[in-house]
């Protein structure tokens, strides 16, 4: 007999203590069966209000291990340990060799402030922490590096390039990226890895011309992952809730072109909407939780043989949940 995942699903998140937590990248069947969703900013927050011992985290990687750091209480179980790929480009051994280059470059530690997006490893989190640096996401990153420049410290962004320039970029700051053309840190206040979102580097601005062509006024939305010169030609940058906000604040004749995951934008208001890229622009990890794996890391909740579960030492959590609390502060 084959099972009902949705109503076996539904099931156990009335019986058990658990919160089941989806970021908006997920497939639809997943997504529908949340309890939490929204933007990187917003399921952290919300996660670590919420009171439930157990978290089940349809997203990825970087996403679950957040949790576990801000709340080293909860058990957090991960359907598929998916990882992001942008979050794997950079380690902690990376991250040293960033600091060691901007010192060979005549920029004293001390003179050195870390910010991390939060799309990155509890480790390379716990060593921005340690270097009295902190998290941010791509909705908050204006105030961040706001409030990181009132230190007068040089800023190393890890490790999003695109995120570190477009924010430079629109507060009026000098940026460069290390490994990519001429990167003298004396010269720029935002130092940035060369790290990029494989997913977000598909819009280009010849699809922003493509689409103004096709539909004059058409207004275009798109995620600060995009490259700068993409950011720059668009109406509207905004994290994933910022874009569903701005969409939903549209009037419903007018046409937007939307430059982020694919799994969002198709939830977004019907008609008028479209996807900012010829190609489908799916995230392959995010899309790689199903139904049946939710069903299962439930069910292994339920017969007391959990899997799949984050575990971070706790000299990481100690440093990373410092680096994470430093941003939550900032309101
Ligand atoms: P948000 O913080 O906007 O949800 O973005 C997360 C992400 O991974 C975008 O690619
Ligand atoms: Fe990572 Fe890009 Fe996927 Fe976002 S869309 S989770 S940055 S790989």
């Amino acid at each position: 007999m084959s099972i009902d995942y949705r109503a076996e699903i539904e099931r156990m998140k009335r019986e058990l203590d658990v919160t089941v937590v989806a970021h908006y990248y997920q497939r639809d069947e997943v997504f529908e069966m949340a309890d939490i969703t929204g933007d990187s900013l917003e399921l952290a927050r919300r996660c670590q209000a919420d009171s439930n011992p157990w978290v089940v985290f349809c997203g990825v990687g970087f996403m679950g291990q957040s949790v576990k750091v801000i709340a080293p209480h909860k058990r957090v179980l991960m359907p598929k340990i998916a990882c992001c790929a942008m979050a794997r480009m950079i380690d902690g051994s990376y991250f040293d060799e960033s600091v060691e280059y901007m010192v060979k470059h005549g920029i004293d530690k001390e003179q050195i402030l870390p910010i991390t997006y939060i799309n990155s490893d509890a480790t390379v989190k716990s060593k921005v922490g340690e270097m009295g640096g902190l998290v941010c996401t791509s909705s908050n990153a204006y105030k961040i590096i706001e409030k990181g420049l009132e230190s007068g410290k040089k800023i190393l962004f890890v490790p999003d390039r695109c995120l570190g320039q477009n924010f430079a970029i629109q507060m009026g700051l000098k940026s460069c990226v290390i490994g990519a053309g001429e990167c003298d840190p004396r010269e720029a206040d935002v130092i940035c890895f060369n790290g990029f979102c494989s997913v977000h580097q598909l819009f280009s601005v010849e699809d922003i011309n493509f689409y103004r062509q096709k539909y004059p006024g058409i207004k275009i939305a798109v995620h600060p992952e995009c490259d700068p010169s993409v950011v720059l030609a668009a109406d509207f940058a905004g994290s994933t809730s910022q874009l569903i906000a701005y969409v939903n604040a549209l009037d419903p004749e007018q046409k937007v072109a939307v430059g982020t995951e694919y799994n969002l934008v198709n939830r977004m208001r019907k008609g008028n909407t479209y996807v900012l890229s010829a190609t489908k622009p799916e995230c392959p990890t995010m899309n790689e939780t199903t139904l049946e794996d939710l069903y299962r890391t439930l069910k292994s909740i339920e017969t007391n043989e959990p899997i799949n579960e984050i575990v971070v030492d706790e000299h990481t959590i100690y440093w990373a949940n410092i680096a994470l609390e430093r941003m939550l502060a900032i309101k």
